[in-house]
């Protein structure tokens, strides 16, 4: 059974949540499996050393859940990207649209060092406004997007797309 697969077996559908309409990927079944926990990170660090990458930027909150255990399996560091007023330093903002709303996300302004090689890791690509938001921080503060990878891409939303790729960053989904 492939990676893809699996994850498949285990994730719910939820129908209208949060909002009418909005079909949700439930991606909590997998975490109480920790062998595939293993397999989905395991996953995710071949992409950032295939990419060459030098820090994990994961965004809140279900970011966090992958995006910490795969910067410490490659042993690079993790940076937190936060919804708006959570981050307690100084930090940059960026507003955007996502599948069922708006929100603004903030970033440490000394988070990376300058030409650092970036992976933008979240659990699901839907329309692309949280990855390029992040992106645009990452770039801000003086990072290099090199990847973006995701557990979950949702096709039909074009996120792929919108992300618009200006310097050739793969993208790495695993469904
Ligand atoms: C979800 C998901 C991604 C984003 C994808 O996060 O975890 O971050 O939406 O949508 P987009 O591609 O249209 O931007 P959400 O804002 O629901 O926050 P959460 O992770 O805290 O639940
Ligand atoms: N984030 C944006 N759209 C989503 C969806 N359909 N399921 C889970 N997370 C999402």
């Amino acid at each position: 059974m492939t990676l893809s697969d699996k994850i498949k077996d285990v994730i719910r559908d939820i129908p209208d949540f949060p909002k009418p309409g909005i079909v949700f990927k439930d991606i909590t079944p997998i975490l109480s499996n920790s062998k595939l926990v293993t397999e989905v990170v395991d996953w995710f660090v071949e992409k950032g050393k295939q990419d060459n990458i030098d820090v994990v930027v994961g965004v809140e909150s279900r970011g966090f859940l992958f995006g910490l255990l795969i910067a410490e399996k490659m042993g690079v560091p993790f940076v937190p990207v936060r919804k708006q007023g959570k981050l307690p330093y100084k930090t940059i903002a960026h507003s955007y649209d996502l599948e069922y709303g708006s929100a603004t996300v903030e970033i440490h302004e000394d988070a990376l060092k300058p030409g650092q090689k970036v992976m933008i890791h979240d659990d699901l690509l839907a329309t692309g406004g949280t990855a390029m938001a992040a992106a645009e921080l990452v770039k801000q503060i003086g990072g290099k997007v090199c990847n973006y990878t995701f557990l979950i891409e949702l096709g039909f939303l074009n996120g792929k797309e919108n992300i618009g790729l200006d310097n050739n960053e793969a993208i790495h989904s695993i469904i």
